[in-house]
């Protein structure tokens, strides 16, 4: 076949790894293939890898040791999930997924969080609308930068310290980057999560950096709000929000909670992003490997669908983007749902009814 000079080509590197990781991601692989069939001139060339847990038993290792290296020339990275039963969870997580993110310094985690149409919302009177948000996390140091130690060990007087790092650096650029998406977004709307009154050196930082960086975006109106707090106004005034930007162990705390008011951690999608584009970026979904469901066929693949969606947007393929959250709504819409938002649907006929409304899709 010929292939058309303005093609556009995009190298994948999918990383399916552990539990229900490799049944999303190829459900997500068989979703990209259908875009490519209906969207002139798109194509993806992905390369899977068989690093993870299984790996690691085989191997002592999570990835090889130049794993990053045989990532680098990629234009984004896929990624199921980490994690296994039977290895601690802090090895496969800083043996995988935190070397990726640290090392290619993807310091912006993007995790949009909507009521998709067909899905059941535990808040009160609340639907499609009123929550829209999207939470910034900061996610290159704070909470996860790994700096502490343990001495003592075993004896009573051991002693651990887990210091949370937080740099003038990191925090403007990821504040920028928050008020930047706030901007970009209809509503002009940010809320800076902190703890500055009982944390009283890094959050009071933040809090001086937000004030710093909002001159800058005139337009956008932001207000500050104690992490504490902000889950009483997501659960009671989730209308209220718009974007939120937190530090890395806050935003992963609200961005289960935000996953779960929109009806599952099985429809929450993240993008680990380079805004500087010098590395690859990751994209994933949010909800971890689930050994509990791995094999039975029934894993939600929205969350994997979404996140294409976001690798898609930072790819600059917005119709492709456009077009798979068009076929994503229409299928929840219609109740073809897994059983974790209350349908009896598998990741086969989901997936299956997510390529048809693609390939049926008008211009
Ligand atoms: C997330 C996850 C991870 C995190 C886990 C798997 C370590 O909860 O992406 O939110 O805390 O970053
Ligand atoms: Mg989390």
């Amino acid at each position: 076949m010929l292939t058309p000079t303005n093609a556009r080509r995009h190298k994948i590197a999918a990383i399916p790894a552990d539990g229900i990781g490799p049944e999303v991601i190829e459900a997500g692989l068989e979703v990209l293939e259908a875009l490519q069939w209906r969207c002139n001139d798109l194509s993806f060339e992905v390369t899977r890898y068989d690093w993870g847990s299984t790996y690691y038993k085989k191997y002592g290792r999570m990835m090889p040791s130049d794993g990053l290296e045989q990532l680098r020339n990629y234009d984004a990275i896929y990624f199921g999930a980490v994690g296994a039963p039977d290895i601690p969870d802090h090895i496969t997580l800083w043996g995988l997924r935190l070397p990726i993110c640290q090392g290619f310094d993807q310091y912006a985690n993007v995790r949009p969080t909507r009521i998709l149409p067909g899905i059941p919302t535990p808040l009160r009177c609340k639907g499609v609308g009123d929550l829209d948000w999207v939470i910034v996390r900061e996610n290159s140091e704070g909470e996860y930068s790994g700096h502490g130690g343990r001495a003592h060990r075993g004896l009573p007087e051991e002693v651990a310290t887990e210091v949370a790092i937080f740099t003038r650096v990191g925090v403007t650029r990821i504040m920028r980057y928050a008020f930047q998406l706030a901007q970009a977004r209809p509503r002009k709307l940010l809320t800076v999560v902190t703890k500055s009154n009982a944390q009283r050196h890094g959050m009071v930082m933040w809090d001086e950096i937000a004030e710093e960086v909002a001159p800058e975006f005139s337009d956008v109106t932001w207000d500050k709000v104690l992490v504490d707090a902000m889950t009483v106004r997501m659960t009671l005034h989730p209308e209220s929000l718009d974007t939120i930007v937190a530090t890395n162990l806050h935003a992963d705390i609200l961005s289960d909670l935000a996953g779960a008011l929109a009806g599952s951690l099985g429809v929450a999608p993240t993008a680990n992003i380079d805004p500087e584009r010098r590395f690859p970026s990751m994209f994933e979904p949010i909800h971890g490997s689930a050994f509990d469901i791995a094999g039975k066929g029934i894993a939600n693949p929205v969350a994997t669908f979404w996140t294409a969606c976001q690798m898609l947007e930072h790819l600059g393929e917005h119709d492709a983007a456009m077009r798979l959250m068009k076929a994503i709504e229409l299928v929840c819409a219609a109740g073809i749902v897994t059983p974790d938002v209350g349908g009896n649907a598998t990741t086969r006929i989901v997936t299956d009814a997510v390529i048809e409304a693609i390939r049926s899709s008008n211009d």
